[in-house]
């Protein structure tokens, strides 16, 4: 299992998300951005229930564990995530993230998860108060800010959101935490600058790395150039 920690928070990392990719070809998508120079791979899991859309499982994870050596970030847009997140480590995920919104008790689910021995996430909807993730932080490895309505890729990136970044990082930094700041959804050249400025250090990004027009290396490279301000 990878450790989340060898990914440095001082700078920016790139999270390719999986469901811009061509999923006629998906091992040869991952090694694609792989070798374009994501860190992480971001695996965005949905049920039908907790959103609107249904993705992919645990199965197509475990197909693709091989493919890689990326850092395998499952984002968990599901209900019940305690009862699936043994599937996605036993299948290769190093960091599962959940989202708040689906527990009544998130500080149990977050201590349950961490048993799991993966990297601990928690995320949040757009609509969601940042207050529901300030009590996690001790618990967590990374906080997952949504800047979409969870679903679906290609959407319009939401920057109302980004106070709670902004406040999140604070908070954060107040109790001496070390986590990492995720950012999902819409992130693309021209927005990845304010999430850096609010920040965010780990910028989710499907189809503006998977379908740049100018390959995905050169995506990744323009999304790395925006600063983290601490
Ligand atoms: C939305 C997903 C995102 C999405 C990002 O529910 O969690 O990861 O795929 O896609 P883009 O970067 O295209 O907005
Ligand atoms: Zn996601």
């Amino acid at each position: 299992m990878k450790d989340i920690f060898s990914i440095s928070r001082d700078k920016i990392s790139v999270a390719p998300s999986l469901l811009a990719a061509d999923f006629r070809h998906l091992s040869e998508e991952v090694e694609r951005v792989e070798k374009a120079g994501a860190e992480v791979l971001h695996l965005d899991i949905m049920d039908g229930h907790f959103v609107p859309n249904i993705s992919f499982g645990a199965l197509v994870v475990k197909a693709l564990r091989p493919a890689s050596r990326m850092f395998f970030d499952a984002h968990l847009m599901i209900s019940e995530p305690l009862r699936y997140a043994p599937d996605f480590v036993a299948a290769g995920a190093d960091g599962v993230t959940f989202h708040v919104e689906t527990e009544r008790d998130p500080a149990n689910t977050a201590r349950e998860l961490r048993k799991l021995g993966c990297a601990v996430g928690v995320s949040l909807k757009p609509g969601t108060p940042v207050e529901a993730v300030m009590p996690l932080l001790p618990l967590v490895d990374l906080v997952l800010v949504m800047s979409v309505e969870p679903g679906f890729g290609g959407q319009k990136f939401m920057p109302e959101v980004l106070p709670k970044a902004t406040a999140i990082r604070r908070e954060a930094d107040r109790l001496g935490l070390k986590l990492h700041l995720e950012i999902d959804g819409g992130i693309d050249g021209g927005t990845v600058a304010a999430a850096a400025a609010a920040g965010v250090n780990m910028m989710v990004a499907g189809t503006a790395v998977f379908r740049h027009p100018d390959g995905a290396a050169a995506a990744i490279a323009a999304l790395r150039e925006a600063e983290v301000i601490k």
